[in-house]
Parts: structure tokens; sequence; C-alpha cells
């Protein structure tokens, strides 16, 4: 069986005050909650201060992007040994505002996923077709060309330890989740090209997570699908309240 995973990405949002309040209350509301892996993602200049609270705590730490390279001389990049030297135990990389706005690629995505596999951390690796792509008919297309990107060069062993997102970038921030039957459909044929690519054991092991205006109300279906083993909340994991519930959700 797959443990789920509950991850907030709480974007560029919350002062290291804020995001501290914020996860002290999570700790308190996320205590009895077993059986779920939670984990929270603040903004670089705030992962020292929560992993400074979380120690003894269920709740593990992410960063939402890091740099290819160890070190050298790259002016305003973070390397994936600096995060786990920060206290984090994952990275999300290729959020679909990355790809956007930040002209990341499936080729730096890749890279990105080397170097991050290679220093331990555990990768939370995004993927998502964009509205007109959907209404083109395109999503399998452009999963299936991101996720090879993404993954390509990679070993069994490293890929069967990833976690996979599917954000449809026609979901995020927008209070308009992809259904149940969406979902699940695009997390199913993202589980068969892992098979056809790595293996049944591998595509049998890698967690694959639904992103897209998650709540409360929402989470239980989605969850209920053979093929969706967590979520990747955005705006609703900005309180302590409607995070706890979600990442609550079997209770
Ligand atoms: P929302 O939950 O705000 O739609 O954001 C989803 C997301 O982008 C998580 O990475």
């Amino acid at each position: 069986m797959r443990r789920p995973v509950i991850a907030g990405n709480w974007k560029l949002f919350k002062t290291i005050g804020e995001a501290t309040t914020l996860v002290n209350d999570l700790k308190v509301r996320t205590a009895g909650i077993t059986g779920v892996d939670i984990i929270v993602a603040p903004v670089f200049t705030a992962l020292s201060s929560v992993a400074t609270a979380t120690v003894g705590s269920n709740i593990r730490l992410a960063a939402q992007n890091c740099f290819w390279e160890e070190s050298g001389a790259y002016t305003g990049e973070v390397s994936a040994s600096l995060l786990k030297d920060a206290g984090c135990s994952h990275v999300i990389i290729g959020h679909s505002e990355r790809r956007q706005y930040f002209a990341e690629t499936d080729a730096t995505v890749n890279r990105k996923i080397h170097a991050a596999s290679a220093a331990g951390l555990t990768v939370i690796a995004c993927v998502g077709e964009t509205l007109t792509e959907r209404e083109a008919e395109q999503t399998f297309v452009v999963i299936e060309t991101q996720l090879q990107g993404a993954l390509a060069g990679l070993r069994s062993d490293a890929v069967a330890g990833l976690i996979i997102a599917y954000e449809p970038v026609w979901a995020i921030g927008t209070g308009k989740s992809a259904s149940e039957a969406q979902a699940q459909e695009v997390h199913a044929f993202i589980r068969s090209l892992l098979e056809r690519l790595f293996g049944l054991p591998v595509a049998t092991a890698v967690r694959i997570l639904y992103g897209g205006s998650v709540k409360p109300e929402t989470i239980s279906g989605l969850m209920s699908q053979p093929d969706i083993d967590g979520a990747l909340v955005g705006g609703a994991s900005l309180s302590a309240e409607s995070f706890a519930a979600i990442a609550g959700y079997s209770a």
C-alpha cells in the first residue's frame, strides 16, 4: 500500500514569523494524524525556522525549488544539499508557476531532479496541462512529454522513491478543481506510463498527488480514487484549520 501524502505549498506567502506561527498551530492540529506523510513547503527564508519548529513532530519540510549545481558562482541559487542543511527532506520541482514565470523546462526539471535525488531529497515532481491543451485533447501527450523529460536518465530505484504531482494548470488557484474522474483518469495514465518506462514495481510504488483547488470538502472524494495517493495544496494550506482538515481527511 502506498502511504498517502498531504503537502502544502505555501508559494510566496508568509514571513518567518507567520510561517512559524502556522506550523506551530499545525503541529497541534495534526498531532493525532497517523498513516499520512504531512509536508509543508515555506519560502526559502523561512525553511530553517520552520525546520526548528517541526523537530519532534510528524510534519516534514519541503523547499519549492532547487538548483542543479552543488555550489559555485551561481548568484541567487540554492542547491539541494543546502536545502538538506536547512532541514528539508523534500523538494518540489517543476511547478507550473516556475515553468510559466521562470523559464523552467523539462530539461531543467530533469537536471534538478537528478541533483535533488543524488542529495537524498525526496522529489515532488510536478506535471500538468493548460486549459488550451486540455481543450485541444492534448492532455495525455503533454503529460507524457513532461514526465519523460523530467525522468530521463533516472534509475528505476530513484524513480520508485519519487512523488509525482499532477496539477492541471486550469485548476490551480481558480477554485475550479478537476473532478474526481478527471483526476483519476490522468493519474491512471501516469501510472501506466511509469509501468511502461520503469516496470510494474516502480509504477506501483510511486505516489501520485493531485493539486489544484483542493479543499477540505473535496479531499475525501479525491482520495477515494485508486490512483490518487494524496494532494499538493496551495491556498487551503495557508490556514492551519483547513490544511489540518485536509490532512485528517480519513478521520
Ligand atoms: P491551489 O490549491 O491554490 O489551487 O494551488 C495548487 C498548487 O499550485 C499547489 O502546488
